[in-house]
């Protein structure tokens, strides 16, 4: 595999490129730009943060769970890049030294290229743009002081990279959906990656060697986001951002959900397809999804054929989808937000869901008229509570109602202990929340973090 990409405003081009092998690694072991740091090598830490530009932007990302190949037709700007052509510091380097921002340094890098990223953008909600960084001695009060000094100054002209016109560079790196149905049938047994942020740790943490591996990112049909009067359709490759942008007006308790999926690094780069196709029991979408009342789009060849999302997950490790058969889109029902989303977990930003429940339930003249209940974290795959459904339909809208449903929750899910939650915990938790649905539609205030004393 060939590619193409700019490094800090110059074009590198690579022949026979290993697909899996990491940015990181390539940057530290084959360049010798040791400025961007290896601390988890999964996504967690964010002291491997570089800026990426391509025609979606400049984003944070990962370079530890980034492969070479995703970065074709893209550029890239390390620590190295970030101050100007003469030593000139970056107005955030500038800051960090002013205001005391770094300690033993480790961090450092990874939070200067989280507010290079940041800055370029205009972005001042520095608690979200800084939630994938993690340091342990200066303390973020410093650091989040430096970023807000630094909002004023003007964007530096180095940092403003173009992406570069890249040629077709292998079949491996399909560049429509069209281009990845027939290669995918030509090798289907092929891995997908889609945002490498579940399968860039297949290879950093459990060191598997990957054998053929197609990529998704250049596939710009499977980004589009379509909003028409009866449906909002989300193409495969569309990432966490993104989506979280768009469901802001039409579903914004999902949106607010998705804020806390992972970290700004990780929602640049994981895809809606790829939290649908891994199949976990745990990602944050499926539970939304379901609720809304989702069909999943898959695409073999030329056949394609739309189930009810809920279909797709079988049993745990177990999906609806053939060998050489991929994800294409995920389509919602237009309708009136009555979606709420509750992520439970031990940190608020940058954690897994311990507990993940979306309710959707309509009312008309104080009946249940609809209920639409599904969970992430309650049983070996995302699943709908439906004898809690059925025990709410056409009851009144009442406390008592709720009451008398919660019950239900025992018949459809027995969760499992784990290091996240223990089992009573999840299902003790899953009949709060049906209550704090209820409650928030009354008009009550449950979040705790608008609660004050
Ligand atoms: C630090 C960190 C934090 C995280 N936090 C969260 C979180 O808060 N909530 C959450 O839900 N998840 C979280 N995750 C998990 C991860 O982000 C998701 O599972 C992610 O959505 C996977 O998408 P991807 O595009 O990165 O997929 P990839 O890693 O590229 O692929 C995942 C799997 O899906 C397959 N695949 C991808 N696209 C397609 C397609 N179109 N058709 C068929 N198969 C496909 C791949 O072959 C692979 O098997 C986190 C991960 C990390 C590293
Ligand atoms: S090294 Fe921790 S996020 Fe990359
Ligand atoms: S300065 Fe030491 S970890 Fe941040």
């Amino acid at each position: 595999m060939n590619i193409t990409f700019l490094l800090n405003g110059e074009t590198v081009e690579l022949a026979d490129v290993d697909p899996t092998v990491t940015l990181l690694d390539w940057l530290r072991e084959d360049r010798g730009l040791t400025g961007t740091k290896e601390g988890c090598n999964e996504g967690d830490c964010g002291a491997c943060t570089v800026m990426v530009t391509d025609e979606g932007g400049h984003k944070a990302l990962n370079a530890c769970i980034l492969f070479l190949p995703q970065l074709h037709g893209k550029a890239v700007r390390t620590v190295e890049g970030a101050s100007g052509p003469n030593g000139e510091a970056h107005p955030v380097q500038q800051a960090m030294v002013d205001l005391h921002g770094s300690q033993c340094g480790f961090c450092t890098p990874g939070f200067v290229m989280s507010m290079v990223a940041g800055h370029t953008n205009g972005a001042t909600d520095h608690d979200t743009q800084l939630a994938g960084n993690l340091c342990r001695c200066t303390g973020y009060a410093p650091i989040v002081r430096a970023a807000q000094a630094a909002e004023d100054k003007p964007v530096p002209v180095w940092v403003r990279d173009t992406p570069v016109a890249s040629r077709v560079s292998s079949p491996m790196l399909p560049e429509s959906s069209d281009e990845l149905a027939s290669v995918y049938a030509k090798h289907p047994n092929a891995t997908l990656v889609a945002g490498a942020t579940d399968v860039g740790l297949w290879v950093t943490k459990q060191l598997r060697n990957l054998d053929t591996v197609i990529f998704l990112n250049r596939c710009d049909d499977l980004k589009d986001i379509k909003v028409t009067d009866d449906e909002i359709r989300f193409g495969a490759m569309v990432d966490m951002n993104r989506m979280g942008d768009a469901l802001a007006d039409l579903h914004p308790s999902y949106a607010e959900m998705i804020r806390r999926y992972a970290s700004v690094q990780v929602r640049h780069a994981a895809t809606v397809g790829g939290n649908i196709a891994n199949g976990s029991p745990i990602g944050d979408n499926p539970p939304a999804l379901i609720a809304l009342g989702a069909t999943l789009h898959l695409r073999k060849g030329d056949d394609r054929r739309a189930i009810k999302l809920e279909e797709f997950f079988i049993d745990y490790g177990k999906q609806d989808r053939t060998s050489g058969e991929f994800v294409e889109a995920v389509s919602i029902p237009r309708q009136v937000d009555r979606l709420k989303t509750y992520k439970l977990s031990k940190r608020f930003d940058q954690d897994i869901s311990a507990v993940c429940g979306c309710f959707n339930i309509t009312v008309a003249e104080g009946v249940i008229k609809d209920a639409r209940i599904a969970f992430g974290g309650m049983a070996g795959i995302p699943k709908r509570a439906r004898h809690v459904e059925d025990a709410l339909v056409g009851k009144p809208w009442t406390h008592q109602t709720i009451k008398a449903a919660q019950p239900a929750f025992a018949t459809d899910y027995t969760p499992m202990t784990d290091m996240r939650a223990s089992a009573t915990y999840r299902l003790e938790t899953a009949k709060a929340l049906l209550e704090r649905y209820f409650l928030e539609d009354q008009g009550e205030v449950t979040n705790v973090l608008e609660v004050s004393a």
